[in-house]
C-alpha cells in the first residue's frame, strides 16, 4: 500500500488523523505502518456503537460426568487417557498471550513469583503439574506456547533461562497469536506512538489459526497429536493433559470436552456450559436471566451448575473441520495507552476504548458435542487474575499450599 492509498482508505472511514507525523518516519518505519493500515479489519469497526448480545438459542442442560462417577470409574478412564499420552497423542496448549492487566506486573503473568520462601513461577508451577502426568504416562506431552508479539522473547527466554523447569525442550514449542487494533469510545484509531497503531493480542479463541499459520501442524502430525487440551496461564493449579479427562471424553465418544467446577449459588460469576438448540454453549453469568440462574434439578441442585474454568479438550480433527469458519468478535472494553494529538504518551488508569477479541469459548459452540467433566475447585481451580482480593496472587498462595505445595 502506498501513503496516498493509506490516506484515502482512511479519510474515506474518517481515520485521517493516524497519518501525522508520517513524513517524519524512516522508509522501514513508513513500510511497517503502511503494513499496519493494510491489515486493519474494518468489519469489526462495525461493532462500535452495536454492541447488542446476538440473540440466544434454547438452553438445556449438557451432558456430564460429576466428581462421584469419576471416582467409581477411576481406573476406566485413567488407562484410557494414560494409553492415548504414551502414544502421544495429547498434546497441550498454554494460551499466555494475554496483556494480565488486570496482575498490572511488566513482564509476562507467567513469570510472576508466587513464592514466598523460594522462587516459583506461575509457569514453573503450570510444569510441575503437566511433569506429573509425565512420570506417569513415562511420555512427554508436547506442549504448545502462545505467546503475543508483545511477550514472546520475554516469554522464550524465561523458559530458556530456566533450563524449561525441567521440561524436556523439544517437546516445547512457541507461536505467536494475532494482533487486532484499537479504538477509543468514539470509533478512533488509537496511535502508540506516531507512525505505530495501538494494537493488542487478538483475543485466546484464534489459538487454532494462530498454530497452523506458525507451521506447527507439521510437528502435530509428526507427533501423532489427536487431542489438544487448552488451558489459561492463570491456575496454577489446573491439571493439564489430565488422564481421567483424556479418558473420559475418548470413551464417551466426544469431539470435545470441559472441566467445569460447580456453581453452588445462583449469583455467582461464572460461565457456564450448557445445551445451546442442542449444541454446546457456554452462557457468562451476565447473559444468564434470573430465572435460569435460579432454575433448580428435582433434587433442589442448581439445574445449571458447570461454570467453565479455561480448561478444554479438542479433538484435532475437529478443529481442522472448523478452522476457516468465522469466528464471533467480541468488543471490550479495556486501558489502552496511546500517544495523543501534542505527541503525549498517555497511560489511562480507566477504560478508554475498545479492543476487539476472539474468545476460545465461541469454539465450544462450534463442536458437535462436548463432555462436561466436574473438578474439586479446591484442588484444581486458583487463578490469578489481580494481586489481592478474588481471583488473586493472595486466593492462589492459600490454595496452592492447601494442596501441599510449599511457597
Ligand atoms: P484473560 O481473560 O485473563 O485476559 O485471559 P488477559 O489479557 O490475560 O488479562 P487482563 O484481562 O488484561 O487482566 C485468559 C487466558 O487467555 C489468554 C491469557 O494469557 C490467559 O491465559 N489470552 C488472553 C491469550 O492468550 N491471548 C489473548 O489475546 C487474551
Amino acid at each position: 500500500m502506498t501513503k496516498e492509498q493509506a490516506i484515502e482508505l482512511l479519510e474515506s472511514r474518517g481515520q485521517g488523523h493516524v497519518m501525522r507525523g508520517f513524513d517524519n518516519l524512516s522508509e522501514a518505519q513508513k513500510e511497517s505502518f503502511l503494513a499496519q493500515i493494510d491489515n486493519i479489519n474494518w468489519a469489526d469497526f462495525e461493532l462500535i456503537g452495536n454492541d447488542s448480545a446476538s440473540a440466544r438459542g434454547e438452553f438445556a442442560v449438557p451432558p456430564a460426568i460429576e466428581l462421584s462417577e469419576i471416582a467409581a470409574r477411576k481406573d476406566e478412564f485413567e488407562a484410557a487417557g494414560l494409553e492415548a499420552i504414551k502414544k502421544g497423542e495429547v498434546g497441550a496448549i498454554l494460551l499466555a498471550g494475554g496483556m494480565g492487566t488486570r496482575l498490572g506486573f511488566d513482564l509476562p503473568k507467567g513469570c510472576y513469583n508466587v513464592g514466598q520462601t523460594h522462587d516459583l513461577y506461575i509457569f514453573e508451577c503450570l510444569i510441575n503439574n503437566l511433569l506429573e502426568v509425565v512420570k506417569k504416562a513415562d511420555a512427554f506431552v508436547p506442549l504448545y506456547i502462545m505467546t503475543s508479539e508483545k511477550n514472546d522473547k520475554a516469554t522464550r527466554d524465561f523458559f530458556a533461562e530456566h533450563d524449561y523447569f525441567g521440561y524436556n525442550s523439544e517437546y516445547v514449542k512457541f507461536f505467536i497469536q494475532d494482533m487486532a487494533c484499537a479504538v477509543d469510545y468514539d470509533g478512533k484509531l488509537l496511535l502508540e506512538e506516531e507512525g505505530r497503531l495501538a494494537t493488542s493480542p487478538n483475543g485466546n479463541g484464534g489459538w487454532y489459526a494462530s498454530l497452523l499459520k506458525a507451521g506447527l501442524k507439521s510437528d502435530i502430525q509428526a507427533r501423532g497429536v489427536k487431542w489438544l487440551n487448552v488451558f489459561a496461564v492463570d491456575n496454577v493449579l489446573q491439571r493439564i493433559a489430565d488422564p481421567l479427562f483424556v479418558g473420559a471424553t475418548i470413551l464417551g465418544n466426544y469431539v470435545s470436552g470441559s472441566k467445569v467446577v460447580r456453581k453452588v449459588e445462583p449469583a455467582e460469576k461464572m460461565g457456564l456450559l450448557c445445551l445451546e438448540d442442542g449444541k454446546p454453549g457456554i452462557v457468562e453469568y451476565y447473559e444468564m436471566s434470573k430465572e435460569m440462574s435460579e432454575a433448580r434439578a428435582a433434587d433442589g441442585s442448581l439445574l445449571y451448575k458447570y461454570g467453565v474454568i479455561l480448561n478444554y479438550l479438542f479433538s484435532v480433527e475437529k478443529l481442522d473441520e472448523i478452522v476457516d469458519n468465522n469466528m464471533v468478535v467480541h468488543i471490550v472494553e479495556k486501558k489502552i495507552p496511546y500517544v495523543d494529538a501534542a505527541g503525549n504518551k498517555v497511560s489511562p488508569t480507566e477504560p478508554n476504548g475498545y479492543k476487539f477479541e476472539l474468545l476460545v469459548l465461541d469454539m465450544i459452540h462450534m463442536m458437535d458435542n462436548n463432555l462436561a467433566f466436574e473438578v474439586d475447585r479446591n484442588y484444581e481451580f486458583a487463578p490469578i487474575k489481580n494481586l489481592h482480593g478474588v481471583d488473586s496472587v493472595d486466593s492462589a498462595r492459600e490454595l496452592l499450599e492447601k494442596n501441599g505445595v510449599v511457597l
